[in-house]
Order: structure tokens, then C-alpha cells, then sequence
């Protein structure tokens, strides 16, 4: 996730980008920079390091032109660097690109460019669209830029511009978001509303596939054939601080509704063109290293380590590699048992975990090789381990985690379906059906997360209670797990998760009329069990919410409220049932007027033991 932001009018374009530029900083904030068209040429600056770094670099100096981009990074393909800073540009720096999104087939076509005499300064996905520029140039940047856009795939959010046809400035959307601002002699483009909001309140909300071609005095839309559209002008009404949320009233919330996008982003570019394959190129695993892992420990804090626990199911079921999952500040201390081919995976939104970097760290002493799954590209946790994969979530602010969690179990399932793949356990033909299912996750997310005024009011009765149970069993059950913490994390709320079968060695004592019980159901084989616990809970009074498959009318007879989710297969479930979940506890601390972002007490980042 990284911002985007484009001005072309009568003001000084850098005061107009540098603004905009830090209104869009909770996107990322690895680099920085901006491309202005001055006196016939595009004029760049651009640094590693948040804007501030960027500001120093021009230091009082002012590029002075009326048309120009700017970038604020959060790396994805090459570290945070001054070369991998946008904006890019082409061999003859002709052209200047600023990106957020993934070019999935970059590496096919930077090939091909490299072989025509193209070269290249960075490390980016988004550096072969410059050098696409110039290869395709037409004489017209608007015909060029649809020429290009036939050449990349993946997710995008494009700014371009270019010497050779000026006063012009095209901005594109494909799954990654983009509003046009619209001024008066003067207009803008941008990742989000805040960015341009100092300057209008109007602004056209581009859609899937479209194309602007924005001058200082007019602004066309096109679809990806160059097809006008007419777009209906939005008037923002919201004030700047509700902007930075999205419109919404929290940054959880707003982290939630991010989920299908940050699920489709993590599995970008980890899929073969067939999608019969998944392909982890980040892995340097030395040869064979893939067959010989014969253990895996996976270690990790909170919610991390509750995406840990589904990553255990799903690994042993896919691979038969036993799976340990471990709470960092417990196996920071212990003398775990462990062989020449463990391998260990540590999971961490931050990177800074104190805890789970010094199980990290305790581990490289004893020579095994550590994987990082984590959110933070350049973290301490992602330089220190020997291999990462990056959960592309973008910047997560609020300090319930959400959006982390369901791309930690994304980067989970293709972990284990290609420890899978490599080790001949799973054919071609497995692997298509679960990528097919896991591709259909984000589009089934925005459908959960229509049910949000239901949950709602589920969540208003539940709050007066001062009590909440979570059930569940086999996966479930770690999903309940992550469900009662985030319940109690914001609410306040006392909550616990039991897998269900357990409840009758004890907690059954807890269980009084009307406490409310929720119960996931989601478990295909073990569905009869976790249906008899459920009546076990009701027969005491319990309220039991359920969350279930849509089309399971048997459940409604046993509970008093169901919430259905569409069905995938049983391992990706918890991707699923974790969203309503996140609403219910969302609400409840809503309902009881908590600080829902910054709940007492915690801290995003637990960056001492
Ligand atoms: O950054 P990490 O993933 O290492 O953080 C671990 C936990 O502190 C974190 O998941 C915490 O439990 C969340 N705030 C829960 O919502």
C-alpha cells in the first residue's frame, strides 16, 4: 500500500504534492518523492525515508512547475532505498510513474525490456511502466498509457506524466484506489480524499478499470478501451479528520473494510499463470531445502500467533510436517527441541516484537534457519530472518489487529501449499482447486461484511454483558481464539474462547442465563459434536449466536441468532469467520463509548519484554 497524489493547475505544484503527500502517510512512509514538469523537463526528488526526509532533501529549494506526482512508499518489490523511491522514470527520464499496487508479470516484461537496451535503476515493479512508456510511445500520452496498460497485470494505482506531451496528466484504477479532485482551473488525482481536501470537496471516485485524462481545465474518463464514461460528481461532506478514516468513524473499521483488498494483494504474484502453482520466489531455500524440513515451529505474539494456529492445521494437513505453534515470550525462555531441518516461522504484523525477535534471534544462535511473515518490509524481524514473506496489508494503525491477521493466514496457506507442491504431496489439480477458493475469498469478505448493521445490534445486546464465551472446535476453535481477544482487547469485555468439547471439565460452571455464548460452526467433521456443545450451553440459558455456513438451516433450530457466512472449504474458513468477529467487537466497544483505535493500556507495537 503507498500513496499516490498528482496536481496540474495555476499553483506551485510541490506545495500542492508535499501536502498531499502528508495526508497520505499512513499509507507508507519508507520513501518519498515527487517529479515536477519545469522548463521542458521532468525534474525528480526523491529519498529514502518519510517526507520529512524528503523536505530536508530539497532543503527550502522549490522545482517550480504547474504540473506534477508524488509517491510515500511502503515497499513491496526492492527495500526502501533511494532508487526504489518513486516517482520512476524511463532510460531518457522523458516520463515520471508513480504506483500503488503490484505489477504481477513485471519480472516477464522487464526481461523483455532489458533484451531491447532498456536499463534499469531500481528494484520496482512499477519501473518497467516508464520504460513501457517509451517503447510504446505513440505521441500522445493518453494512447501510450493504453497501450501500456494491455501490457502489465495486477493491481494498480498509476500517476503519469511526461515531457513529451505536457499540460497532460493520466491517472488509472485497478483494484488499487484513486479519486480525481476537481478544481477550478486546476484539478488533482489521489490515493484518497484527504489528500486533496484543502483543496476541493469535489471529486469523482474512479471505479474498476478507469482511466482520466486530466488537464488544468477539464477531466475525461475513459474505460480500459478507451470508451468515454460519464461519472457522477461526489460531493465530500465529511471533515478532515473523518477523511483520514476513510469516512468511517475509526481506523479498525476502516482496517476491516480493507480486507478484501489486502487479501488479494497478499496472494498477488504468488500464483502461476495457470494458477496451478504457487510461486514464493522470495524463498532463497538452498536446493532440496523444501523436501528436508522434517518440523516447523511457529512463533508468535497475540494475534499473530492465533494466524499461527490455523497456519498449524492447514501446514499438517497439507504437508504432514509436524507443526509446533509457540508464544514467543514463552520460547524466548525454553531449550525447545529441535533438528538440523526445523524450520522456524515467526509471525509478526510489526517486525518489533521484542519477544518474538528475541525467539528470532535465539534461534539463528542455534543455526536454524528462520522465515518471517510479516507486514513490515524493512523491520527488524525481516532483516534479521533468512527469508521473508510480506503480508500486504499496508500500514495497520488501529492496535486491534484485523487486516493483519486474515494476510498472516493468506501468507500461511501459501506456505504450506507450497511446502505441499515441492514435496509431491499435492498434484497440480489440489492446488488449482484450493488457489480457485482462495481467490474467491475477497469478493465472499465484501459480502460478510454487508451484514455489519446486523451485527451491530447483535453487538448492542451483547454489551450490556459483562461476560462472552467463544466455542469452537478443530479450526474453530482458533478462530475463537482470536475472536474473544479482540473482544476483549476494545470492549473491556471479560471473554474467553474454549474449544467447545471442554467446556464440561469446568467452564460449564460460568454459563448463566443469557450470557452470550458464540459458537463457530464451520467444521464439517465435526459438526454433530459442536452442535450437542451448543445445546449444552443453551440448556444452561446461554444466548448463543452462531456463526455458520449460509444454506445450514439446522443450525437456526439449535441457537437463538445465526450469522451465515458463504461457504469456502473448512482451511479457509477462518479467513471468513474472523470478519464478523472483528465487527462484533468492534460494536461492543463502540456501544460502550471505549476509545476504539487506541484501547487502554495496549500499544500497537510491544517493542520491550
Ligand atoms: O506486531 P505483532 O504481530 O508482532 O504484534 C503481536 C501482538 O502484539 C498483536 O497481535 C496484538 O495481540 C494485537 N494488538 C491484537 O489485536
Amino acid at each position: 500500500m503507498c500513496g499516490i497524489v498528482g496536481y496540474i493547475g495555476p499553483r506551485n505544484a510541490q506545495d500542492v504534492l508535499l501536502s498531499g503527500l502528508a495526508k497520505l502517510e499512513y499509507r507508507g512512509y519508507d520513501s518519498a518523492g515527487i517529479a515536477i514538469y519545469d522548463h521542458g523537463e521532468v525534474k525528480l526528488a526523491k529519498t529514502v525515508g518519510r517526507l520529512a526526509a524528503l523536505e530536508a532533501k530539497l532543503n527550502g529549494a522549490t522545482i517550480s512547475g504547474n504540473l506534477g506526482i508524488g509517491h510515500t512508499r511502503w515497499a513491496t518489490h526492492g527495500k526502501p532505498s533511494d532508487e526504489n523511491a518513486h516517482p520512476h522514470a524511463g532510460c531518457a527520464s522523458d516520463f515520471a510513474v508513480v504506483h500503488n499496487g503490484i505489477i504481477e508479470n513485471y519480472l516477464a516484461l522487464k526481461e523483455k525490456l532489458l533484451a531491447s537496451g532498456h536499463h534499469f535503476a531500481s528494484e520496482t515493479d512499477t519501473e518497467i511502466i516508464a520504460h513501457l512508456l517509451e517503447e510504446l510511445w505513440t505521441g500522445d500520452l493518453f494512447s501510450t498509457v493504453l497501450k501500456v496498460l494491455e501490457e502489465i497485470r495486477g493491481a494498480y494505482a498509476l500517476a503519469i506524466m511526461t515531457k513529451n506531451d505536457p499540460g497532460k496528466l493520466v491517472a488509472v484504477r485497478k483494484h488499487s484506489p484513486l479519486v480525481i479532485g476537481l478544481g477550478d482551473g486546476e484539478n488533482f488525482c489521489a490515493s484518497d480524499i484527504p489528500a486533496i481536501l484543502e483543496y476541493t470537496r469535489d471529486v469523482l471516485i474512479m471505479e474498476e478499470g478507469e482511466i482520466a485524462l486530466i488537464t488544468e481545465s477539464s477531466v475525461e474518463c475513459f474505460d480500459l478501451k478507451g470508451n468515454s464514461i460519464e461519472k457522477k460528481v461526489f460531493q465530500v461532506t465529511w471533515d478532515p479528520v473523518a477523511a483520514e478514516k476513510g469516512g468511517y468513524d475509526h481506523y479498525m473499521l476502516k482496517e476491516i473494510h480493507e480486507q478484501p483488498r489486502a487479501v488479494r494483494d497478499t496472494m498477488s504474484g504468488r500464483l502461476s499463470d495457470d494458477g496451478r502453482k504457487v510461486m514464493l520466489p522470495e524463498l532463497k531455500w538452498p536446493e532440496g531445502y523444501a523436501q528436508a524440513v522434517d518440523r516447523i515451529h511457529i512463533v508468535a505474539a497475540g494475534t499473530s500467533y492465533h494466524a499461527g494456529l490455523v497456519g498449524k492445521t492447514v501446514i499438517e494437513s497439507l504437508t504432514r510436517i509436524p507443526v509446533d505453534v509457540e508464544i514467543a515470550s514463552e520460547y524466548r525462555y525454553r531449550d525447545p527441541i529441535v533438528t538440523d531441518h526445523t524450520l522456524m516461522v515467526v509471525i509478526s504484523q510489526s517486525g518489533e516484537t521484542a519477544d518474538t525477535l528475541a525467539a528470532l534471534r535465539n534461534s539463528k544462535e542455534r543455526g536454524i534457519r528462520v522465515l518471517a511473515i510479516t507486514n513490515v518490509v524493512g523491520s527488524s524481524v525481516a532483516r534479521e530472518a533468512n527469508d521473508v514473506i510480506v503480508t500486504w496489508a499496508g500500514p495497520e494503525i488501529s492496535v486491534a489487529s484485523t487486516k493483519a491477521y486474515t494476510t498472516q493466514l493468506i501468507a500461511l496457506y501459501l506456505l504450506a501449499l507450497y511446502l505441499g507442491q515441492e514435496r509431491g504431496k499435492l498434484d497440480d489439480v489440489f492446488v488449482n482447486g484450493f488457489l480457485k477458493d482462495m481467490k474467491e475469498l475477497p469478493d465472499k469478505l465484501d459480502e460478510i461484511l454487508e451484514s455489519s448493521p446486523w451485527i451491530e445490534q447483535t453487538a448492542k445486546d451483547f454489551a450490556v454483558w459483562d461476560d462472552a464465551f467463544f466455542l469452537g472446535r478443530g479450526i474453530d476453535y482458533a478462530v475463537a481464539l482470536e475472536g474473544a481477544l479482540k473482544y476483549k482487547e476494545i470492549s473491556y469485555i471479560h471473554a474467553e474462547a474454549y474449544p467447545a468439547g471442554e467446556l464440561k471439565h469446568g467452564t460449564l460452571a460460568l454459563i448463566v442465563e443469557g450470557v452470550p455464548v458464540i459458537a463457530l460452526v464451520t467444521e464439517d467433521s465435526l459438526y454433530e459434536k459442536s452442535v450437542s456443545n451448543i445445546k449444552e450451553v443453551k440448556a444452561r440459558g446461554a444466548h448463543v449466536l452462531a456463526i455458520a455456513w449460509a444454506g445450514d438451516e439446522e443450525i437456526g433450530k439449535s441457537v437463538d441468532r445465526v450469522l451465515y457466512i458463504p461457504r469456502t472449504r473448512t482451511a479457509l474458513a477462518p479467513v471468513l469467520m474472523v470478519a464478523p468477529l472483528q465487527l462484533l467487537a468492534y460494536y461492543a466497544s463502540v456501544a460502550r463509548g471505549n476509545d476504539v483505535d487506541k484501547p487502554r493500556n495496549l500499544a500497537k507495537s510491544v517493542t520491550v519484554e
